[in-house]
């Protein structure tokens, strides 16, 4: 899995079309993942793994004044929308923006109360270390959950998102095809994360298909659950 040719990033010009798209289902898409994961962590500190444009954090913050949120991303153009996203919604005193690899992260062992994704996942060089770094960043009886891929798209109304573009991003998203040429979009099977997630240590976790996404929770015993290995795959039908 390491080393396949991937673009993690969306590159810096076509940023801001995606951003256009995601803005679009904030209410249909990003309110219900904030619901979701609300329902199971409603205070303390989350990590928002691959943020793009923020839109996720933000309406984490909206819903729960307990929660406050670190949002990490490899692109700088995105960091500095998302700053921008959560000033605009009145939400940048719990929300912390920066640039940073999610295979190699900056924060302390045990430092979070949840770790969350969207669309991040399918487009990883090195899915493991990722998965890992979950583990690692997360306190004992605290739980990560990867949605992938996001199912923005399926939400977007074309016509409005394309109405929306700026004459550059018209220009812009004429190269889309030959991004998606160079970087074609990679379907996940449900066998290729649960082997993903064998080489962590991760030991509990359930993977759901909701619609064309999977839902991935991995709970990160806590020290009185002791240790054995007791994966649990659980594939539940959309
Ligand atoms: C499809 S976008 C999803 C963005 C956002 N989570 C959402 O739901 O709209 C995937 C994001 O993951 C980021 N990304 C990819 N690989 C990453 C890595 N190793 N560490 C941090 N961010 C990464 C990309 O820069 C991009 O912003």
């Amino acid at each position: 899995m390491k080393g396949r040719f991937t673009i993690e990033r969306i590159p810096a010009p076509l940023a801001s079309l995606y951003e256009k798209a995601s803005r679009l289902v904030i209410r249909t898409y990003y309110s219900q993942v904030a619901e979701d994961i609300l329902s199971r962590c409603s205070h303390g500190l989350i990590l928002d793994l691959g943020t793009g444009p923020g839109y996720l954090p933000i309406e984490l913050a909206k819903r729960s004044p307990a929660v406050r949120i670190i949002g990490v991303d490899l692109s700088r153009p995105f960091i500095r929308k998302a700053r921008a996203n959560a000033a605009g919604a009145g939400c940048s005193e719990r929300i912390h923006f920066e640039v940073g690899n999610a295979a190699h992260l900056r924060f302390r062992s045990r430092s979070f109360e949840g770790v969350v994704s969207t669309g991040m996942l399918h487009v990883l060089r090195d899915p493991v270390s990722v998965l890992r770094e979950c583990w690692r960043v997360l306190k004992p009886g605290h739980e990560a959950w990867i949605y992938d891929p996001a199912r923005v798209s399926a939400y977007v109304d074309a016509a409005e998102w394309k109405a929306s573009l700026d004459p550059f991003e018209r220009l812009m998203n004429r190269l889309l095809p030959l991004f998606v040429r160079l970087n074609p979009p990679r379907s996940l099977t449900r066998q290729q994360v649960a082997a993903w997630i064998r080489q962590t240590s991760f030991t509990q976790y359930t993977i759901e298909g909701q619609g064309n996404e999977f839902k991935i929770t991995l709970i990160k015993q806590s020290e009185t659950q002791g240790n054995g290995h007791d994966q649990k795959l659980q594939w539940k039908e959309p």
